[in-house]
C-alpha cells in the first residue's frame, strides 16, 4: 500500500500542497500547488488538532508505446509526498471548497458515500466523525454507506478500520467493495462502483427519496459510468433521472467532487 498510496499525516476541506524547485513548464517560477482532499477531521488521526492526513497516489507515467515506466515524467508533487520523510518540511495552504464538507445539522441522516481510489479521503473524515471521535454535538445515529472502488483486496485503503466500523456498528454502517480486477460485474466485465450501485439500486433509489445525501469523490471518468447507470435504473423505475438529479441538486443531497 505505501508502495502507491501513501496515507500522510499533515482538517480542512482541501488543502493546497505548495512543494520546492522549480516550475519544470516554466524555468526559473516556483512549482504550481496541487489540491489533495484531507482525509482526517480536525482532530487528526491523534485527536490533538495538530496533524491533519492526506492519502496520496502517486502519480507514475508509462511510455505508451514500450509500456516501459519513464521516471523522467513521474507526477511532481505526488512523488514529492509519497517520498517525504518524517520531519521533512512541507507548504500547505487551504482548505478550500465546500462541496465535500460533511452536513452535520441532523445526526440522523443517510450519507451515501461512493468513491474510488484516493477519493475515499473524504469519506474517511466522515466515518472518523460519525464513529471514532466523540464530539457531543454530533452523535451519529443515521446510516452510512460507502462504495468504495479499488483494483483489488492489496489496494483497499483504510480497511482496517471500515471494518472495524462495520463490526461495532452494523445498524449504522454498510461497506460495499467494488474489486475491479478480482471480481466481475453481471455482464463478466470489470467490477466498478456503478456496478455495485445498480445492484442496490432500489434501496438507494429509497433513501435518496427519503433526503439521503449521494456523495461521489474520485475518478472524473467515473461520473459517466454513474450518471448512465442511475438514469437506467429511473427508467426502469418509469422515473425521469433529469428531474430527479435537479431535485437533489436543489435540496443540496447531490455532492461530487472528482479529478
Ligand atoms: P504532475 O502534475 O506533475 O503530472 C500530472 C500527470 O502528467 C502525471 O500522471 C505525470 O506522470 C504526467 N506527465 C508528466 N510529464 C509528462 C509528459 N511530458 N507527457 C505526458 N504526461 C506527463 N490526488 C491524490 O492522490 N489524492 C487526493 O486526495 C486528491 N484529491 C484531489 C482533489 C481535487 C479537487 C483535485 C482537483 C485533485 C486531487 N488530486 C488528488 C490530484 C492531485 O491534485 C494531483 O493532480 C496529482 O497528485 C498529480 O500531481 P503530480 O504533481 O504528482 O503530477
Ligand atoms: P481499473 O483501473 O481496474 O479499470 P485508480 O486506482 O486508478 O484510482 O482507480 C480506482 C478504481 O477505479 C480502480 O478499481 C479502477 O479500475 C476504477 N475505475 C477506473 N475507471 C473507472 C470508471 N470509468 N468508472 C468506475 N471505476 C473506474
Amino acid at each position: 500500500m505505501f508502495n502507491s498510496f501513501r496515507p500522510i499525516s499533515l482538517l480542512l476541506s482541501q488543502p493546497f500542497v505548495h512543494f520546492q524547485g522549480e516550475n519544470p513548464k516554466k524555468p526559473g517560477a516556483p512549482n504550481t500547488v496541487r489540491l489533495y482532499s484531507i482525509a482526517s477531521t480536525r482532530y487528526g488521526d491523534s485527536f490533538d488538532g495538530r496533524t491533519a492526513s492526506l492519502c496520496v497516489r502517486r502519480a507514475v507515467y508509462y511510455d505508451p508505446e514500450t509500456g516501459k515506466e519513464d521516471p523522467s515524467k513521474k507526477g511532481i508533487c505526488s512523488n514529492f509526498l509519497c517520498d517525504s520523510k518524517p520531519g521533512d518540511k512541507i507548504q500547505i495552504t487551504g482548505p478550500s471548497g465546500k462541496i465535500m464538507l460533511l452536513p452535520e445539522d441532523d445526526p440522523n441522516a443517510t450519507h451515501i458515500m461512493i468513491g474510488t481510489g484516493t477519493g475515499v479521503a473524504p469519506f474517511r473524515g466522515y466515518l472518523r466523525r460519525m464513529f471514532m471521535e466523540d464530539v457531543p454535538s454530533f452523535k451519529f445515529g443515521g446510516l452510512a454507506w460507502l462504495f468504495l472502488g479499488v483494483a483489488n483486496t492489496d489496494s483497499l485503503l483504510y480497511d482496517e478500520e471500515f471494518t472495524n466500523y462495520l463490526q461495532q456498528y452494523p445498524e449504522n454502517f454498510r461497506y460495499d467493495k467494488a474489486l475491479s480486477r478480482e471480481q466481475k460485474n453481471k455482464s463478466g466485465g470489470k467490477m466498478y462502483v456503478q456496478d455495485r450501485i445498480e445492484e442496490y439500486s432500489d434501496e438507494i433509489f429509497k433513501l435518496l427519496d427519503d433526503g439521503a445525501h449521494i456523495y461521489f469523490c474520485g475518478l472524473k471518468g467515473m461520473m459517466l459510468g454513474i450518471q448512465d447507470t442511475l438514469k437506467r435504473v429511473a427508467e426502469q423505475r418509469g422515473e425521469s433521472w433529469d428531474q430527479k438529479l435537479s431535485q437533489l441538486k436543489k435540496n443540496k443531497q447531490w455532492h461530487v467532487e472528482v479529478y
